[in-house]
């Protein structure tokens, strides 16, 4: 966040920017973007570029993952990464009559929006609730429903747009903000904590093992014990610490130091396999899983866990292949590019 801006979330009233109409670079000057009911144009316009729009999340690889999961009337549904909603709201409307999803996510901050934005569509609490939680405790998010399995399970890893966006989060890359990275900034040490504490030679294994970082060795020497306010100085930093690469390569570590970041930081591997773990024990016979992943780290994990499951007989079926968005898809929605899927089916007894 730029020092001299307030984090929207948390800023006392300020007049709105004039609006240039002339795409707005800073995310606090694209407010028509963020409000998408009342500046329908706009929205069409960004997402008509292969861009999108500030404060959304367009949904990734709906039609493969309807396709997985075979959402079908008196489902019940969990969704273990709610995010915008997006792919939550294409499953409640197949799961209705009758069925129930249950929306999970640990950002409790874009949750209450998500809420707001499905119940808006018409969903009444006896068809979609919200659980803030983190998709480790899935059996406990069941369990407060009063139940032991779900008959459909999605998970979409990672960071939202809204999040990755708004320069107060500290995932930004492009706008400069505190360097945060918390999916719950109520909970854990945010990224310039961990790096500060971080030695070296533990920096260096981090970035290798999240992020397959080459230049891990020089980098960890370079950052590791260091403070970083914002998320523009860490960037400087690892450009500083790589003088001989071009620009476009010492963009590439800019963005695997950050994303390795913030997989340590909310210990989304951690949570991923106690997910994997518990993911049999979650579904009903018959239940169906699908989870998106983003990077090789994710893909790895999900890959073996499904392949024993199939193994030792608690699946039935998993997906033969990764499956990937279109060419369409990609070129539409430039963040689908690194997405894969896979899906699994519970043994029916
Ligand atoms: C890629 S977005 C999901 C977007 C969503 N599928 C949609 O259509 O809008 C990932 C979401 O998962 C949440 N998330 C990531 N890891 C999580 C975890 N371990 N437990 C709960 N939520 C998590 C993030 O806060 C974020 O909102």
């Amino acid at each position: 966040m730029n020092p001299e801006s307030p984090a929207p979330d948390s800023a006392p009233h300020r007049r709105r920017p004039r609006y240039s109409g002339k795409n707005p670079r800073r995310f606090e000057d694209k407010y028509k973007e963020r409000e998408p009911d009342k500046h329908p144009d706009t929205l069409a316009k960004v997402i008509a570029s292969g861009k999108t729009p500030a404060g959304t999340h367009r949904p990734i690889m709906v039609p493969e993952i309807i396709e997985a999961l075979e959402p079908r009337p008196g489902d019940f549904a969990v969704d273990c990464t709610l995010g915008f909603g997006g792919h939550a709201s294409e499953i409640l409307r197949r799961v209705l009559p009758g069925g129930i999803l249950i929306g999970v996510d640990a950002d409790p901050i874009e949750i209450v929006r998500t809420e707001a934005r499905v119940r808006a569509l018409g969903f009444d609490e006896g068809q979609f609730r919200v659980a803030r939680s983190n998709f480790a405790g899935l059996p406990k998010v069941l369990a407060a429903q009063g139940r032991a399995f779900a008959d459909v399970i999605l998970a979409d890893l990672g960071v939202s747009s809204m999040q990755i966006d708004n320069p107060a989060r500290g995932f930004s890359l492009k706008e400069n903000g505190p360097l945060d990275m918390r999916m719950n900034p109520q909970k854990g040490e945010p990224a310039s904590a961990l790096l500060r504490k971080a030695i070296a030679s533990k920096l260096r294994l981090m970035l290798e093992e999240n992020s397959d970082e080459p230049h891990a060795e020089k980098l960890s020497t370079a950052l590791a014990g260091r403070f970083f306010e914002t998320t523009q100085a860490l960037a400087e930093a690892i450009q500083n610490a790589l003088p001989g690469l071009d620009e476009e390569d010492a963009g590439q570590s800019v963005r695997r130091v950050f994303q390795a970041l913030r997989i340590a930081v909310n210990e989304e591997f951690t949570a991923l396999e106690m997910l994997l773990r518990q993911l049999p024990n979650c579904l009903s016979p018959g239940g169906r899983v699908a989870i998106l992943s983003f990077h090789s780290g994710e893909d790895r994990r999900i890959k073996k866990s499904f392949e024993a499951g199939l193994r030792s007989g608690v699946y039935s079926a998993i997906a033969q292949e990764v499956i990937r968005p279109t060419a369409e898809e990609r070129r539409s929605n430039t963040r689908s590019v690194p997405a894969k899927l896979r899906w699994a089916v519970r043994r029916a007894e």
